[in-house]
């Protein structure tokens, strides 16, 4: 009960308490802020991408706040874009895929999310709303009208089978017919459209919410036969020659030596010296395909400078998820649950945000649709599996304290390589099914999965930071020790508060110790550790285990849960049931 009021409290302080500071906005009536976001595709943070952005460091980093340890928690276009635009778990919202059965546009539609995400929240909100760019994928030039995309006052959206295509994109506005932009830079194009949106939302005297959702650096990908072909992303002419000299960065876990990671990844072979050179060319044209963001971030804070709204406006700069090239000896791409493709960026710069710091606070894409309304000051969601990330430096301060320490991840279906196909080999490799928890403090930093096929992965991110040695991979021996603490002690939490994690709902995401002490003596890892808990975690707890590994969220495939079906035992209480 006490918990309860606690909690009650600390969650409106958090909805609530950091609008205090907005200014006035001087052209509208409505003092609230204008938000700017600009989502781009599978840009990496680990591979060094920012630093290649000049623009984005003098205009975001400079002015703003990094969010360090911000994460997606589906590696993966559509599914993580669903997500951020209903703050819900991929395992809630079931979107899961990039196509039907189990994702794409049709699935966001069939799970009547249409009536209920944030564009259609913010404009009963009160704020008018613009969109421009990819949406989701499976969005398509024949599919677009059927029913149409609602919750925007203006949108030109990119569509399926030219999403991809920077020299051959199709846009369709508002609710006219799609049009085809051959032979025309997209990323120019974007832009154009962007800045149009910008005009018009000035001229209205309602506070605006506009997302530019950019494709770069996401690989080109054309259909000249029906069937996807990948290949590098390709930049403007003017940015074609950058960077002559740049490759991959060499970290520990680029192209080991020995074998990592689990199930189908530990089997990859080393690459070849032409398919490292491949691989180098590919992340330059990369750098330079993100050129023209850079400029965009540039022309959209330059024209809100001159508009004069630019200190009532939040800009805030993430992507769906992050990218690989390389590491663990895997060809481009991403899907997969390590830090490359999970820790992204989020830049955000405006109204009472600290300028020129970097956070370490753990947030996630699950938070941001909580993060927007709050700045909208409009009510939260009962749906909510996040929390609103505060912007301001009390509300960061009080985050450092307070804010849980985990990132819920999961996957489900295949893996795709996006090189070249002589590297790729014809596989694509079908059993990328996983459930998985980060979990970041002060004292640890720990990565902790089960796979469809119940591999386990454990790694110590403090000594291990590049994921290389699982410690989970010999379960013969019982010698090694953790946090002070024998292995298989401190997998049984992990393991419970994965089994938690991967069906929760709401504020059992948020706060997962809470669902298993529910006195709420244990607020984390550290806590639950205690010696007290052994026989509460080591003897009482179901286990996650898989009966088979399928492509989508099939729950009879994915052994005992948690809200369901699933027996499990309550600190200080008797064998519950969950309905
Ligand atoms: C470019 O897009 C148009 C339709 O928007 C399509 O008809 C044409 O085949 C495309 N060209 C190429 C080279 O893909
Ligand atoms: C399409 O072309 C690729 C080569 O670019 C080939 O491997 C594939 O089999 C073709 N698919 C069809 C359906 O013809
Ligand atoms: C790239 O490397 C070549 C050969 O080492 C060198 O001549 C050239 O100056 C380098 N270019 C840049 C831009 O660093
Ligand atoms: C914001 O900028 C505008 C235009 O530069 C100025 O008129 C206004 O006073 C500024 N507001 C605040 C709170 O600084
Ligand atoms: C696991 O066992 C193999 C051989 O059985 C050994 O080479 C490897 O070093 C062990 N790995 C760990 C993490 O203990
Ligand atoms: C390791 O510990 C587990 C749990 O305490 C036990 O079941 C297993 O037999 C031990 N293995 C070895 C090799 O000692
Ligand atoms: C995929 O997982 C299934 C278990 O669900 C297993 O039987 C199969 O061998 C796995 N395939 C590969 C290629 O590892
Ligand atoms: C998710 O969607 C798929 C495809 O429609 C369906 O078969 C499955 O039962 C759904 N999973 C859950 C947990 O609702």
């Amino acid at each position: 009960m006490l918990w309860c009021l606690i909690f009650g409290l600390a969650w409106a302080a958090a909805a609530y308490g950091q609008n205090s500071a907005n200014p006035k906005a001087p052209i509208s009536l409505d003092s609230r802020p204008n938000i700017v976001f600009i989502l781009t595709d599978d840009q990496d943070l680990h591979l060094g991408s920012l630093d290649y952005m000049p623009l984005l460091r003098k205009h975001l980093v400079e002015q703003g706040t990094s969010y360090k340890r911000h994460f997606c928690t589906i590696a993966i276009c559509c599914p993580s874009r669903v997500s951020l635009w209903t703050g819900q778990a991929a395992h809630n919202t079931n979107v899961t895929d990039v196509s039907p059965p189990y994702g794409g546009y049709p699935k966001f539609i069939s799970q009547g999310y249409n009536d209920n995400w944030l564009p259609v929240w913010l404009q009963e909100a009160g704020y008018n709303t613009y969109y421009t760019g990819k949406l989701f994928n499976a969005h398509t030039t024949s599919n677009y009208d059927s029913p149409f995309i609602k919750g925007f006052t203006g949108s030109d959206f990119l569509l399926d089978p030219f999403t991809y295509q920077y020299l051959n994109s199709s846009f369709q506005r508002n609710h006219d017919p799609p049009v085809n932009y051959a032979n025309q830079y997209l990323g120019d194009v974007l832009a154009g459209k962007v800045y149009g949106f910008l005009d018009d939302a000035v001229k209205e005297d309602k506070p605006f919410f506009l997302t530019v959702a950019p494709i770069a650096p996401h690989a080109n990908v054309d259909r000249p036969n029906g069937t996807a072909r990948f290949a590098p992303p390709i930049p403007a002419e003017r940015h074609a020659n950058l960077f002559p000299n740049v490759t991959v960065p060499r970290t520990e876990n680029f192209n080991p030596g020995n074998p990592s990671g689990a199930s189908w990844i530990r089997n990859l072979p080393q690459q070849s010296q032409e398919n490292v050179d491949y691989n180098d060319e590919f992340y330059r044209l990369r750098l330079r395909t993100i050129q023209s963001v850079d400029e965009l971030v540039d022309g959209v804070v330059t024209r809100l400078e001159q508009y004069g709204i630019l200190n009532n406006t939040y800009v805030i700069y993430s992507t769906d998820n992050g990218f690989h090239i390389g590491q663990h000896r895997l060809q481009p791409g991403k899907e997969c649950g390590y830090e490359e493709d999970i820790n992204i960026p989020l830049i955000v710069r405006g109204p009472g945000v600290p300028k020129n710091e970097a956070t370490e606070i753990v947030t996630s894409h699950t938070d941001l649709s909580p993060t927007f309304l709050t700045l909208a000051d409009a009510p939260l969601r009962a749906t909510f599996d996040g929390q609103a990330i505060p912007f301001s430096r009390s509300g960061l301060d009080e985050a450092k304290e307070k804010r849980h320490e985990h990132v819920n991840v999961e996957f489900w279906g295949m893996y795709l390589g996006e090189g070249a196909s002589r590297f790729n080999g014809d596989t694509d490799y079908d059993n990328n099914t996983y459930k998985a928890v980060r979990i970041i403090s002060d004292s640890y930093s720990l990565y902790y999965s089960v796979w469809c096929t119940n591999e386990h992965e454990l790694y110590d991110l403090k000594t291990d930071p590049g994921q290389l040695n699982n410690l989970l991979l010999n379960s013969t021996s019982n010698s090694t020790t953790l946090l002070d603490c024998p292995l298989q002690k401190l997998v049984a939490r992990l393991d419970s508060l994965l089994f938690v994690l991967k069906s929760c709902k709401g504020k059992e995401c948020i706060r997962p110790w809470a669902a298993l002490h529910p006195q709420g003596d244990v607020a984390n890892l550290q806590d639950a550790l205690s010696p007290r808990f052994d026989d509460f975690y080591e003897n009482q707890q179901e286990r996650i285990s898989f009966t088979r590994c399928e492509l989508g969220y099939l729950l009879d495939a994915e052994g005992p849960q948690f809200n369901r079906n699933g027996l499990l035992y309550r600190e200080g209480s008797i064998w519950h049931h969950w309905i």
